[in-house]
């Protein structure tokens, strides 16, 4: 069992598989492996957290396979760890009485070697289905920079709805302030939409 993930007891993370990958737990050993492309300027243009020094970036992965209202995992295509797909799940905005851990916050990182292909439209579909399905939450939300237009795309081919576009909310290294929108979606509207697909 120690192989499935960094640490025991095994929390968080699901094993699910799409049709044409694998996501599971990140384990100790795919840490060097998504290091290769982590820090690639490509990959950092458009995250908050830009460049990650190795020794931290390990450590966050080892918390984070502890924590059990984190879901991440590691995408797998035929045996190469190509990406990885966030998922935290939290509590919602309310007053008093509102329910815990209702939502979940979805986010993901490919190696861009394997870029439009779908693969990270088709593990964030597979990680929105288990959010709803199977841990229950009410609602999904992403963030990302406006002019980060493949991750625009991939949350609207999801199904997500732009709910917030901040204008000039997010600081970018190089560009300065910049617009950020926020996407989500509620899981009846999800349902809706699947029993409403033809076939
Ligand atoms: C965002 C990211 C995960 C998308 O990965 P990907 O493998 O290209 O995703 P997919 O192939 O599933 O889909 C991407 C879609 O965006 C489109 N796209 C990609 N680059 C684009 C661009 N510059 N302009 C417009 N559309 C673009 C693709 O054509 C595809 O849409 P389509 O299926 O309609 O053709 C990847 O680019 C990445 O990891 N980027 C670096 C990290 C990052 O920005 N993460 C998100 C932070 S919010």
């Amino acid at each position: 069992m120690a192989a499935r993930s960094l640490t025991s007891p095994l929390v968080g993370s699901p094993d699910l598989r799409t049709e044409r990958l694998e996501l599971r737990p990140v384990r100790d050993e795919d840490i060097d492996r998504i290091l290769e492309y982590r820090n690639l300027p490509e990959v950092t243009r458009w995250l908050l957290r830009t460049v990650v020094d190795p020794v931290s970036f390990r450590a966050a992965w080892q918390r984070a396979a502890k924590a059990p209202d984190d879901h991440s995992v590691a995408v797998v295509l035929d045996g190469t760890v190509i990406g990885t797909v966030s998922l935290d799940v939290v509590d919602g905005m309310g007053q008093p009485g509102l329910p815990a851990r209702t939502e979940a916050e979805l986010g993901y990182i490919f190696d861009p070697a394997y870029g439009g292909r779908g693969y990270a439209t088709e593990a964030a579909t597979a990680m929105v289905a288990y959010a709803f399905d199977r841990l229950g939450v009410r609602r999904i939300t992403a963030g990302c920079f406006a002019d980060n237009l493949a991750s625009v795309r991939l949350l609207e081919k999801i199904g997500m709805r732009r709910e917030q576009h901040g204008v000039g909310d997010s600081w970018h290294a190089e560009l300065g302030w910049v617009d950020g929108y926020t996407y989500a979606l509620l899981a009846e509207t999800w349902r809706q939409g699947r029993t409403s697909q033809p076939g």
